[in-house]
Parts: C-alpha cells; structure tokens; sequence
C-alpha cells in the first residue's frame, strides 16, 4: 500500500499518529533533535574511543545491568530460569558481532554449543530460543564460512529441541543472512529470519517469507540507514511495520511481533481483528530490561511473551543501540561518560 493511502493500516495508526505528539508534548522540530540524538548514539556505537570512556565508567557498569544478563554463560541461564518462571519465553543471545578471525568465529560457535547443551540441561528447552548473529560466525569473512558454522549451531539446536532465529544486522547483510537463512531453513524449517520494517525493501522481503511456517522476527530496526533504504520518520516506519504484518498473516507466516512501541502493538492487534486474523498463533517480543510491565501485563492477557536476553563481555555496540532508541537514555550516557573514576 503506497504511503499514506487510506487503508486499515492507516486506519490502525490513525488514532495514534494525533496522539503521538501531544503525549510527547514535542514538536516536529523535537523530533529532528531526537532523530540527531539517535544518529549521534549510533555513531558513538562504533566508535572504539568513545568505547574506552563509556567502558571504564562505574556507571556504565550499573546500566550493563540494566539491558544485558550478565557476562558468562550462567549469568544468561539464570535469568532464563527466572524469566521462564513467570511463564514468559527468552530467546538467548551471546553478544559478539563483526568477527575478522576465523578463529573468533570457531570460538562463537564453541560458546553457543555450550549454552545449547546448558539450557537444555536445565529443563529450559521448550521455553528458549537462540539469536545468532551471522556477523559473529565469520560473516564479514566469508559467507560459506558463516553458512557452515550457522549450520552447526542449528543441529546442535535442533537435537536438543530449541529453535534459532538470525538476528539481522545493517543493509549490508540483508541480502547474505537471507540467503543463509533459505539454506539453513532447508534443513530446519523452523529457522526464524528478521525483518526491519524501516527498511524499504521489507515489504518485498516479507512477500517471499509468507509462507506457513515460517518465523519472521518483526522489528522496526536498530541500525542508522540512509533515507534512500529506511524510512526516517517514526510513523512512516509504524504504517511500514503494519504493512510488513499483514503480508506475513495472509501468507500464514508466524509474526514475532518484536517492538516495545505501545501504540504499535495496539494497531497491530487491531489490523488482526480488521483482517480476520484475530487469534492466529503469533508471539509478542521485548528486550531484557525494557517494558517489564508491558512484557507481564501481554502475558497475563494470554500474549505468549518472549524476552530477548543477551548475555556476554562484548556489551558496548548492544548497549549504545539500546540508548540510541530513547532520546531519554542520553542523559545517561552522558553520566557514564562524565562518571569516570
Ligand atoms: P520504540 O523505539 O518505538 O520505543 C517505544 C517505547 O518503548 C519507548 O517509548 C520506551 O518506553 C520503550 N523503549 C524502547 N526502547 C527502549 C530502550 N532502549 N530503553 C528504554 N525504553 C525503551 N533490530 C535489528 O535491527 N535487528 C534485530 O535482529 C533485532 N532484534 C530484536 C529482537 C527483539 C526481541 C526486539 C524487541 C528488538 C529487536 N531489534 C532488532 C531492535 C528493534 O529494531 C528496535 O530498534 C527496538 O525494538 C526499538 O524499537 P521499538 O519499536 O521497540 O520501540
């Protein structure tokens, strides 16, 4: 649907997109500072100086434990545990990315088999999942070598029963993690893939994962990119979300509806209701450490919930992306970057 045509999807948001700003109280010109917050936050992400300062704050390290389980293995599997005890889903992710040594990304691999083995131990195999991060594997190497050592990952997954999906990275990967994914999904249908709604391609890309059984991961997407690829403007990305949505439910796709936008979620329960696909499996998504009363309050209404937690020493791009989502968060970085002792 072009933008800005009239439709369910922009009768879903229509509601919204009046509110939005009155209960922000900003204005378009604060939604540039916001946008220009955003893109700062992301350019300190790769940033190795900014790394070092931000690192050695002890606040910083007070915020880590906000967002990230911890940084070994057990840390990960106890918040699994915990979380699992309230009934909710984790998909389990060991933060790494960009791997430049074949080495780095064998070691990945040795970690994930580890935390398979673990979580299947503890009895938490129904309950987790794995996100993998191709770039992690050797992607930025060699795409065959990524493609096996995702291989490997996703056997030892599937003997213990525990599904894995591929996280998605900036545009330059889009096209090489789809491409693993279709392979590895030959072998294990039950592969999850991502989508970023931003991106303008989305709506394509969705097109060829509508299929049943398939598992899309749908986000709006972490990552600065240019307005030739992305939508820019926050409800452009919204109406793209739900447009993305409803292609995955007419090709009977299984939605993972990863976002913590409470407008967003609305609208998407609304465009189900409005497409007759109220009630057909889907699963919502949130990250450890944000919106843990909206993540309950999905689940007692009968949402199945997932929390995305991460766990490992490599926190900082993870960490500076969080705080890239909420202009909010930069107070914080600012305190972690004036806090060094
Ligand atoms: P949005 O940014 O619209 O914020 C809505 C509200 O949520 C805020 O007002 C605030 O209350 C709360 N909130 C959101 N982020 C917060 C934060 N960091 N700190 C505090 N409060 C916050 N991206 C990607 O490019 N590739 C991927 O593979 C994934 N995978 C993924 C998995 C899961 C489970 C989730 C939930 C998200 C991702 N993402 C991702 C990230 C995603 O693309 C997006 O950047 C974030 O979810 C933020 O967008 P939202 O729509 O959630 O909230």
């Amino acid at each position: 649907m072009p933008e800005g045509e009239p439709g369910v999807d922009n009768r879903c948001m229509a509601s919204d997109r009046a509110g939005w700003g009155a209960a922000r109280g900003r204005s378009p010109q604060g939604l540039g500072a916001a946008a220009l917050l955003r893109h700062s936050l992301l350019w300190a992400s790769r940033r190795h100086g900014v790394q070092r300062v931000v690192s050695g704050s002890p606040f910083t390290r007070r915020l880590v434990r906000r967002f990230v389980a911890g940084e070994d293995l057990a840390d990960a599997v106890a918040v699994a545990r915990r979380l699992a005890a309230q009934r909710l889903s984790v998909t389990v992710d060991h933060l790494g990315e960009d791997t430049r040594d074949a080495g780095d990304a064998r070691a990945a691999v040795a970690v994930h088999r580890t935390l398979i083995a673990w979580l299947a131990s503890e009895g938490l195999a129904s309950r987790a999942e794995l996100s993998l991060k191709l770039s992690a594997l050797g992607q930025h190497l060699d795409e065959e070598l990524a493609s096996a050592n995702a291989g490997e990952v996703c056997r030892a997954a599937a003997e213990a029963g525990i599904p894995i999906t591929l996280a998605m990275e900036d545009h330059t990967t889009t096209d090489s993690t789809l491409r693993i994914g279709g392979r590895l999904r030959a072998e294990h249908p039950a592969t999850g893939l991502v989508i970023q709604a931003s991106l303008r391609r989305s709506e394509d890309d969705c097109r060829s994962l509508a299929h049943p059984g398939s598992r899309v991961r749908l986000c709006k997407g972490a990552y600065q990119e240019s307005a030739a690829l992305a939508w820019q403007r926050r409800n452009d990305v919204r109406l793209a979300y739900l447009r993305c949505l409803r292609i995955l439910l007419e090709g009977g796709a299984l939605p993972l509806i990863a976002t913590h936008d409470p407008p967003l979620i609305e609208a998407c329960h609304r465009l189900m209701a409005a497409t007759g696909h109220a009630g057909v499996p889907h699963e919502h998504q949130m990250l450890f450490g944000v919106r843990g009363d909206e993540q309950a309050r999905l689940a007692a209404a009968g949402e199945e919930v997932r929390v995305y937690v991460p766990f490992g020493a490599r926190w900082y791009p993870y960490l500076m992306r969080r705080m890239a989502e909420r202009p909010a968060n930069l107070a914080l970085v600012l305190r972690a970057l004036t806090s060094r002792a």
